[in-house]
C-alpha cells in the first residue's frame, strides 16, 4: 500500500486543441483525470490536475484567417468556450490555463537551451516556398495555385479539393501566397531536430522500468515498444510560422517552435500559471518546481523523501508524444523533471455508426450536452460506465438510455429513492437504530476495497462497476428484508435494514463523489452530511466526508425530505435526440472530394437513405478482388502509379492510384486488393485508368496520413465483392459513374468494412482493416 502521506499525485489530461468544440470523445481524458483526482483528493493525496487549452500551430492561424481573427482574438474567445463546458461538466482542475502564456514560453525555451548545451538539437536544410512580401516561409497549405492536374485555379499547396489530387505546394502552377497574394519563390530553410536517436538509450532504460512499475496501459506499452524497436528517427521542432513560441538561437527569428514540441511543456507552464496568478491576487501560493523539478524547487514538500507520481490521461493518438517525445526532450535536459508513471491511455468512442464529426454535424458536443436538459452527472455516469479501456466503443443512443434508465435510475437511483422515501414516510425521517448487518458489511467491505485498489490505478470503469455491485447488493437486502411488510410485524428487522442501508447510502455517496459530483453531494444533503471536495485555490471542507469514513457506521442521525434527480429517459425524446445530432446526411465526404468541382455548379442530389444505398450497392457496383501484378510510377504524375492487376479475367487491367505519397511499389507488390470494377474508364496523366482500388486512410503515430489498401489475401482474382445477405451472381450494370460510385458510401468502422451497416465479404468472409478502423472507403 502506497504511503498517502510522502505520495503525491500529479495528474495531466491532454491539452484540447483550442480552435475545436470538444465531443463526447474528447472530453473522456478530462473526465477521467476529474474522477482520479478527486479520488486521490478525498483518499488524502496532495494533488495537482492541470489541463489547459492548446492554442499554437497552423490549425490556429488557418481558421483564425477564416474567421477574419488574430489568432489571439480566436484564442480568447474558444477558451472561453472550452472553460464553460467543463466547467458545466464540474471538473475539478486545480488550474485549467492554457499554452500562450509566457510561463509557457519560458519553460519550453529553457528546455531547449537545456537540450542544446548537452548537444541534442541539430539543425538540417531544405527547400520551401518563401513570400518576399509576407518575409516569410509558407506552410503547404498557405500556398494557392493553379492545380497541375485538372486546372482549378483554387488548389492549396497540399492539395487540389476539386480532383482531390495531392499535391507539393512547389508542383502548383502560378503559385500565390494565401495571405497577400504575391508570387511565392522557392528558398532554402533551416530547420533545428531533436536528436531522438541519441537519447534513445537513456529513453529505452527509463520506459521499461516505469512502464511496469508505473503499470502502463497495454496500447501505450505496445505503441511505445514499436517506436522503439523501428529505430526513433531525429524530429523537427521548429515551423515557418508567426503563431508559436519563438525560437531563442541566432537565425531562428522567424520561426517557432512546432506546436508537439510545446505542448506537453505546457502542463508544467500551466502549474506555473496557478503559482503567478495566486501569488499576484495575494493568495496562498507555491513554487511550480516542487511539482516538476524538486531537484531545483525553492519550496519542498514538507516530506523529506516526498514521492511525486505523475498520472497522464490521454487517447491512444497521443501516446508516443508522451512516452517518447516528451520524456525524451525531459531526459535530454540532464535535470530530474518530473516524468510519466502511470499511462493511461484510452481508445476511441465513436458516435453512433460512424465518428464524431463537427463539420457534419454529427454526434454530441460538449454545449449540446448542456443545453440536452439531461444533468452533467448523467452524461458522466454513461461516459465511465463505458469507458472505452480495452477497445474502441460506441455511443447510442439506444445504449445510453438504456444504462441510465437501467442502471443510474434503477439501480442507485432506486436504492436511494426508496430507502430515504420509507425512513421519512415510516419513522418520521429519523433514522431507526439497530445493529451492523455483518454478512450484509463483509460483501460490501470486500467490494469498497475492490474499487479502492482498482482506483488506485485508474481504473475507472472496473472501479464504477464494482461500486454499483454494492448498489445492487443492497437493493437485493432490501428486497429481502420486505420492510414494507416487516415494520407491521417484525419491526427490528425493518428497523435494521434501513439503519444499515442508510450507511450503504453514506458509503456509496462517498465513493460516487468522483463520478457524480452533484448527485452525491445532493443525497448527503439529505443526510446532513457533505463529502469532501478540494481545489488549490478552493480548499474543501475538512469535516466533510472522505474516503477514510468509508465502513463507519456513525454520524447519521435524520433525513430531510427528497426529491427524485433523475428521471427516466423515454422512448420519443431519445429518438429526437438521435435525429438531432445525426447530422446533415447529404455531407459525403468521400464523393464530395471528387466531385466539388461539379457540385458547384450542379444543384446536390438528395443523398440515398441506407436501404437505398444497399439496394444501389447491390444493383449497380461490381467489387471484385484482383492481384497487383506489376506497379510504376506514372512520369507524368508525381503521385501515380500504374498498377497491372489480374482481376481473374484473364486480361490484364491498369488502374491509376495516386498512392506514391503513402505507399512503396513493395507494398503494393503481389498484393489482392478489392477493385471497384465497372467504373468508366478515364484518362489520367495520358494513361487510362480501368477502375479504382479501394482503400482507406488514417493517421500514424507521428500524425502523417497515411493510405491502407484493402487487403483480402484470401480471395483468388476474380472473387466478387458483396454485401452481407446479396447474391454474389446477380448481375450489375456494365459501366457505372464516379458519382454513382460515390454515392454509396463505403465505411470502415471499428476495423469493418461496410455499407449502411452491412458487412462486404470476400468468400464469405469479412473484409478487414488493421490501421484505418474508422475511415471513409474510396
Ligand atoms: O491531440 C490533441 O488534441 C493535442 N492537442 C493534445 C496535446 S496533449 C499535450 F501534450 F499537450
Ligand atoms: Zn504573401
Amino acid at each position: 500500500m502506497k504511503n498517502i502521506k510522502t505520495t503525491k499525485r500529479l495528474i495531466t489530461s491532454a491539452l484540447p486543441y483550442v480552435n475545436n468544440i470538444p465531443h463526447l470523445g474528447n472530453l473522456i481524458q478530462m473526465l477521467s483525470a476529474d474522477v482520479f483526482a478527486r479520488f486521490c483528493r478525498s483518499r488524502g493525496y496532495e494533488t495537482m490536475y492541470v489541463c489547459g487549452t492548446d492554442e499554437y500551430g497552423t490549425a490556429t492561424e488557418t481558421k483564425a484567417l477564416q474567421d477574419k481573427k488574430t489568432p489571439r482574438e480566436l484564442c480568447d474567445y474558444y477558451y472561453e468556450i472550452h472553460k464553460d463546458i467543463y466547467n458545466w461538466f464540474n471538473i475539478a482542475f486545480d488550474k485549467f490555463g492554457r499554452t500562450s502564456n509566457e510561463e509557457c514560453t519560458e519553460i519550453t525555451q529553457s528546455i531547449f537551451n537545456d537540450l542544446d548545451k548537452n548537444g541534442f538539437i541539430k539543425e538540417h536544410t531544405s527547400q520551401q516556398l518563401f513570400c518576399p512580401k509576407c518575409n516569410m516561409f509558407l506552410a503547404d497549405r498557405y500556398v494557392d495555385g493553379t492545380c497541375p492536374k485538372c486546372g482549378a485555379d483554387d488548389a492549396r499547396g497540399d492539395q487540389c479539393d476539386t480532383c482531390g489530387t495531392l499535391l507539393d505546394p512547389t508542383q502548383l502552377i502560378a503559385p500565390r501566397c494565401h495571405t497577400c497574394g504575391s508570387t511565392p519563390e522557392v528558398r532554402e530553410t533551416k530547420h533545428l531536430y531533436i536528436d531522438l536517436p541519441s537519447i534513445a538509450p537513456k529513453l529505452e532504460e527509463w520506459m521499461k522500468e516505469t512502464s511496469e512499475k508505473g503499470k502502463w496501459a497495454a496500447n501505450a506499452i505496445q505503441m511505445t515498444k514499436a517506436w522503439i524497436r523501428d529505430g526513433l528517427n531525429e524530429r523537427a521542432i521548429t515551423r515557418d510560422l508567426k503563431w508559436g513560441i519563438p525560437v531563442p538561437k541566432a537565425g531562428y527569428e522567424n520561426k517557432v517552435f512546432y506546436v508537439w514540441f510545446n505542448a506537453p511543456i505546457g502542463y508544467m507552464s500551466i502549474t506555473k500559471q496557478l503559482e503567478d496568478e495566486l501569488k499576484s491576487s495575494g493568495k496562498k501560493s507555491f513554487d511550480w518546481k516542487k511539482w516538476w523539478l524538486p531537484s531545483e524547487a525553492e519550496e519542498k514538500f514538507s516530506e523529506k523523501d516526498a514521492n511525486i507520481e505523475l498520472f497522464q490521461f490521454i487517447g491512444k493518438d497521443n501516446i508516443p508524444f508522451h512516452t517518447v517525445v516528451f520524456p525524451c526532450s525531459e531526459i535530454g535536459t540532464g535535470k530530474d523533471y518530473t516524468k510519466l508513471y502511470h499511462m493511461s491511455s484510452t481508445e476511441f468512442l465513436n458516435y453512433e455508426s460512424g465518428k464524431f464529426s463537427k463539420s457534419k454535424g454529427t454526434g454530441v458536443f460538449g454545449s449540446d450536452a448542456k443545453e440536452s436538459g439531461i444533468p452533467s452527472d448523467g452524461w458522466r455516469f454513461y461516459i465511465y460506465y463505458n469507458r472505452p479501456e480495452n477497445q474502441d466503443y460506441q455511443f447510442t443512443w439506444k445504449d445510453f438510455q438504456e444504462k441510465y434508465n437501467k442502471e443510474l435510475i434503477g439501480n442507485l437511483g432506486n436504492l436511494v429513492n426508496r430507502t430515504l422515501l420509507f425512513i421519512n414516510k415510516n419513522y418520521g425521517g429519523k433514522i431507526p437504530e439497530g445493529k451492523k448487518d455483518e454478512a450484509l458489511w463483509a460483501q460490501i467491505e470486500e467490494k469498497e476495497k475492490k474499487a479502492t485498489e482498482l482506483l488506485e490505478w485508474a481504473e475507472i470503469k472496473d472501479a464504477l462497476h464494482t461500486i454499483m455491485e454494492i448498489s445492487d447488493i443492497a437493493n437485493k437486502a432490501f428486497q429481502a428484508a420486505e420492510p414494507w411488510k416487516t415494520i407491521k410485524t417484525d419491526k427490528a428487522v425493518s428497523d435494521n435494514i434501513l439503519y444499515n442501508l442508510a450507511y450503504v447510502i453514506k458509503d456509496l455517496m462517498i465513493l460516487l463523489e468522483p463520478y457524480l459530483p452533484t448527485y452525491t453531494q445532493i443525497v448527503a444533503g439529505y443526510l446532513g452530511k457533505k463529502i469532501y471536495s478540494s481545489t488549490f485555490a478552493e480548499p474543501g471542507d475538512e469535516t466533510a466526508l472522505k474516503w477514510e469514513d468509508l465502513g463507519k457506521l456513525e454520524g447519521l442521525d435524520s433525513i430531510s425530505e427528497t426529491s427524485v434527480y433523475f428521471t427516466p429517459l423515454d422512448n420519443k425524446s431519445v429518438d429526437a435526440f438521435r435525429a438531432k445530432f445525426a447530422g446533415k446526411q447529404d455531407e459525403k465526404p468521400a464523393a464530395k472530394k471528387e466531385n466539388k468541382k461539379k457540385a458547384k455548379k450542379e444543384e446536390p442530389k438528395p443523398a440515398l437513405s441506407a436501404e437505398e444505398q444497399i439496394e444501389f450497392f447491390n444493383k449497380n457496383i461490381e467489387l471484385r478482388v484482383a492481384k497487383i501484378i506489376d506497379v510504376k510510377p506514372n512520369p507524368e504524375g508525381e503521385k501515380l502509379y500504374i498498377e497491372t492487376l489480374d482481376d481473374g479475367s484473364g486480361t490484364p487491367r491498369t488502374i491509376q492510384s495516386g498512392l506514391r505519397m503513402y505507399l512503396k511499389e513493395s507494398d503494393l507488390l503481389g498484393k489482392n486488393v478489392v477493385i471497384a470494377a465497372n467504373l468508366a474508364p478515364r484518362k489520367m496523366r495520358g494513361v487510362e485508368s480501368y477502375g479504382m482500388l479501394l482503400a482507406g486512410d488514417y493517421k500514424d503515430k507521428d500524425g502523417k496520413d497515411c493510405v491502407e489498401v484493402l487487403d483480402v489475401s484470401w480471395a483468388e482474382p476474380g472473387t466478387k465483392v458483396v454485401l452481407e445477405g446479396a447474391d454474389e451472381n446477380a448481375a450489375k450494370k456494365a459501366e457505372i459513374t464516379g458519382d454513382e460510385f460515390f454515392s454509396v458510401a463505403i465505411n470502415a468502422v471499428n476495423g469493418s468494412v461496410e455499407i449502411a451497416g452491412k458487412k462486404l465479404l470476400a468468400l464469405g468472409k469479412e473484409i478487414k482493416t488493421v490501421n484505418a478502423v474508422n475511415s471513409e472507403i474510396g
